[in-house]
């Protein structure tokens, strides 16, 4: 009979399997829908401008685009995968650091103002179906006022929410760590 520390164990492997499974599967529908975009030297760029704490902008990007597809299986609903995915890589896709302000750039209502300015670029290179710009205009909701109307833009929105949450929990994390030494 197995001991239970050798079940835990086991169970645990399993558990551990099925997410790199997942999370392999969730990566080959980034790369099918949204190679261009994932391989582009703009998108790379905003590897240099930090969102939260110690994650860049691409990285969170590509956070939200992740959990947004594992949303959206949970949840069950008919969507575009592929315009779920391309909106959410491009939802933030402003192209600036907002902590660093300037005279010309002061960034100060950057919440308000980023989804304007992220439509703005995304449309002048990649060429966006109206859920796609839903997805990036509206991914600030409340923030927007008027709310999302397709269901992409509403798992989008649920997945940057809690993908910020994440990174800014870590960040707190990080301070308090810093402050113990
Ligand atoms: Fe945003
Ligand atoms: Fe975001």
């Amino acid at each position: 009979m197995k001991s239970i520390r050798i079940y835990l164990q086991e169970r645990k492997r399993e558990k551990r399997r099925k997410y790199f499974k997942k999370q392999k599967k969730i990566q080959k529908e980034l790369n099918r829908y949204a190679w261009d975009i994932l391989h582009s030297e703009n998108f790379d760029s905003s590897k240099n401008n930090m969102q939260h704490g110690s994650i860049s902008v691409k990285e969170h990007s590509i956070q939200v685009a992740r959990y947004s597809v594992a949303f959206s299986e949970l949840l069950g609903v008919e969507h575009s995968r592929r315009d779920l995915v391309r909106g959410a890589l491009l939802h933030d896709y402003f192209l600036y650091d907002w902590h660093k302000a300037d005279k010309e750039n002061p960034h100060r209502l950057h919440g308000f103002h980023h989804p304007a300015r992220a439509l703005k670029n995304a449309e002048a290179e990649y060429e966006l179906t109206d859920r796609q710009r839903e997805i990036i205009k509206k991914h600030m909701w409340p923030l927007t006022v008027k709310p999302p109307v397709c269901r992409e833009a509403w798992v989008v929105t649920a997945a940057d929410k809690y993908c910020s949450l994440l990174e800014t929990i870590h960040l707190q994390k990080g301070h308090r760590r810093k402050k113990k030494k």
